[in-house]
C-alpha cells in the first residue's frame, strides 16, 4: 500500500490569498489595472490574470495614464510609494511585511544599523531595505553576520536591529539567534518570520522525516517554495515540481510513504490535480491508496 500525507499547510497562505483574490476582483470589474511585478511567484495564476486583463509591469514607469497600480503582498520601498504619487493604487502588501517597514523606520530612526536576514535580490528584502532611514545590510549565513558585525566592531559597537525576511529559514534564524550574544552587545532583534512560514516549514519537516519521497510544489522562483524543498531534500529524496505534467510515474511508484507540500503562493487547484495525477498512478497500478491526510480547502 502506498501512503500518501499531505501538508495541512500547503497552498496560499493569508497574505497571497489576500492579494490574488483582490487582484481577481479587480479584473472581474473590469478595472484597467496592472501589477508592480508578478502578482505572486506562481507562472498559471499570473497567466490567467494576465487572460483576465491584468498583466504585470516591471516599474512604474511602464504604469500608462489611468490605471490602477496594485502593490502585491512583498511590498515596495519607500521611493516607489513616493513615485506612485497621484496614481491609482491597491496595496495587497502583507500587514506582516508593512510591521516590518514599520520596525525598520523606527529602528533607523533611533540610530540602529539594520541587518535583514534574507535573500538580497527578492522583492521583500528590496522593499524592507527601501524603509530603512540608515545604513542596512543583508544576510543569509552566519559567516555574511559574522563579517558584517566585525566591521561595526571596528565603529565602536554601532546599535543593531536585525529582523528576518517573513519566508527566511526558521533552522538558521534560530542558530544566527542562539550566536548573536556572543558575537556583539549593542543588538536588538526582532522575530519577523511569518508564523505560517514557520508553521509550514515544520509541517514539511514531520513529513519528510517519515516519508521516503517528498513532492513539493510551486514555483520555481517562488523563494518560500525553494525553502521548503532544501529542508525536505535533508530528510529524503525530494522533487520540487510546478504542475502535475512534471510528476515521475516511476518514482512514485517505486515509493511506500509519499509527503506532498506546497509554497505560499501554490494555488489549491493546482495542488489538488497533482494529488489526484499521483492518486491515478498508483491506482492504474493496481495498488492500494492510503490518504493519511487531506487538504483542508
Ligand atoms: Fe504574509 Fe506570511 Fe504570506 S508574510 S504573504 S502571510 S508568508
Amino acid at each position: 500500500m502506498t501512503k500518501i500525507t499531505v501538508a495541512k499547510s500547503a497552498g496560499f497562505c493569508f497574505g497571497v490569498a489576500r492579494a490574488v483574490d483582490k487582484a481577481f476582483d479587480l479584473a472581474d470589474s473590469g478595472v484597467n489595472a496592472v501589477t508592480l511585478g508578478p502578482i505572486i511567484h506562481n507562472p498559471q495564476i499570473v497567466k490567467r490574470l494576465e487572460q483576465k486583463g491584468i498583466r504585470s509591469v516591471a516599474s512604474v514607469d511602464d504604469i500608462e495614464n489611468g490605471q490602477t497600480v496594485i502593490i502585491r503582498s512583498h511590498g515596495v520601498p519607500l521611493s516607489v510609494y513616493d513615485a506612485l504619487n497621484g496614481k491609482e493604487v491597491v496595496d495587497c502588501t502583507c500587514p506582516f511585511v508593512l510591521k516590518i517597514h514599520r520596525i525598520v523606520a523606527e529602528q533607523s530612526a533611533l540610530g540602529r544599523v539594520i541587518l535583514i536576514a534574507g535573500n538580497k535580490e527578492h522583492p521583500e528584502v528590496q522593499g524592507i531595505k527601501g524603509h530603512c532611514g540608515g545604513p542596512v545590510f543583508t544576510f543569509e549565513t552566519l559567516e555574511e553576520l559574522t563579517e558584517i558585525l566585525d566591521n561595526l566592531k571596528q565603529n565602536r559597537e554601532k546599535p543593531v536591529a536585525i529582523v528576518a525576511q517573513t519566508t527566511f529559514n526558521q533552522e538558521l534564524w534560530r542558530n544566527f539567534q542562539q550566536n548573536i550574544e556572543n558575537l556583539y552587545t549593542n543588538v536588538s532583534i526582532f522575530d519577523t518570520i511569518c508564523s505560517a512560514t514557520s508553521c509550514r516549514q515544520q509541517e514539511a519537516v514531520e513529513i519528510a522525516q517519515k516519508s521516503d519521497y517528498m513532492v513539493v510544489i510551486g514555483g520555481k522562483d517562488s523563494s518560500n517554495t525553494r525553502k521548503l524543498f532544501q529542508i525536505c531534500s535533508r530528510y529524503c529524496e525530494t522533487v520540487l515540481i510546478e504542475t502535475k505534467s512534471e510528476l515521475d510515474k516511476l518514482q512514485i511508484l517505486r515509493h511506500n510513504s509519499i509527503g506532498v507540500t506546497a509554497g505560499a503562493s501554490t494555488p489549491a487547484d493546482i495542488i489538488k490535480e497533482v494529488l489526484n495525477t499521483m492518486s491515478e498512478i498508483i491506482k492504474d497500478q493496481g495498488e492500494e491508496l492510503d490518504f493519511a491526510e487531506l487538504l483542508e480547502q
